[in-house]
């Protein structure tokens, strides 16, 4: 069996919108180990409505977790992460060591796009860059603005970020034109991770196989392995990544003999 990563979790309990108590953290582990996940963030959000989650917080809060995990023996390893949400000041946060790198590494930082924004990345990883973090764009797919555009996600992609998306939506996609545009960016190699971003157990569950199982369909098991695993596995323990750029949309017959 493929053992997933989950690189999108909110599993610490009380700290965000996620699960409230560690019962429910622990409960939604186990639904995690069903789903096939034996990686996954132990993440909290990271933004001006949660100012108390910096970093060591979240580190804190991860080593409860994994003490509980343990002792009830359930085989998912978590790593502590932020799911930051970009402001003018990331970058001056991240130095102050207010943000969190997914599992601490310094490698690579989970961001998402301000309420209601999407804003260009490139001024931000360029700030990084010299200190060898990148970004991996959460929940990808749900900014039309780089769904829409393989061009602008290729760009991006270019310039060293990862493309997160959520498994539920592979498997459920909620608006027309979407399951198109997902399909044409996993067969087109823009997709590297994915997450359940689960919740809780009453909403927003952990559900990960179906999405995985809509990669395999696609794109079939070694594929499907490396977006669903070993990539999302490296980034979650530090390990290096080199992603493949992604490949020229396809032309057809007729444009090869007369584009
Ligand atoms: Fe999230």
């Amino acid at each position: 069996m493929t053992p997933l990563a989950d690189t999108h979790v909110h599993l610490l309990a009380g700290l965000d919108d996620g699960p409230s108590s560690m019962d429910e953290a622990v409960a939604m582990c186990r639904m995690l180990v069903t789903e096939g996940a034996r990686h996954a963030t132990a993440l909290a959000h990271q933004n001006e409505g949660y100012p108390e989650n910096v970093a060591d917080r979240l580190r804190y809060a991860t080593t409860l977790l994994t003490a509980k995990l343990t002792e009830k023996q359930i085989p998912l390893a978590v790593y502590p992460t932020g799911e930051v949400m970009l402001s003018p000041t990331t970058f001056e946060d991240w130095q102050a060591g207010y943000l969190l790198t997914v599992g601490g590494h310094n490698q690579w930082m989970l961001v998402e796009m301000p309420h209601g924004m999407f804003l260009d990345v490139l001024p931000i990883v360029e700030q990084f860059r010299p200190h060898g973090i990148r970004l991996i764009i959460a929940h990808a797919e749900r900014y039309q603005e780089l769904l829409y555009d393989p061009a602008l996600t290729e760009k991006w992609i270019a310039a060293g970020c990862m493309i997160q998306v959520t498994a539920g939506a592979l498997a459920n996609p909620w608006e027309a034109g979407m399951e198109k545009a997902l399909h044409n960016w996993v067969t087109g190699g823009f997709v590297h991770v994915i997450g359940s971003d689960g919740h809780g157990l009453e909403w927003r569950r952990p559900v990960l196989a179906a999405g995985y199982e809509r990669l395999v369909s696609w794109v079939g098991h070694a594929a499907a392995e490396r977006i669903g695993s070993l990539w999302g596995v490296s980034v979650l323990q530090g390990l290096p990544v080199q992603v493949p750029s992604p490949k020229p949309p396809q032309r057809s017959w007729f444009s090869r003999l007369f584009g």
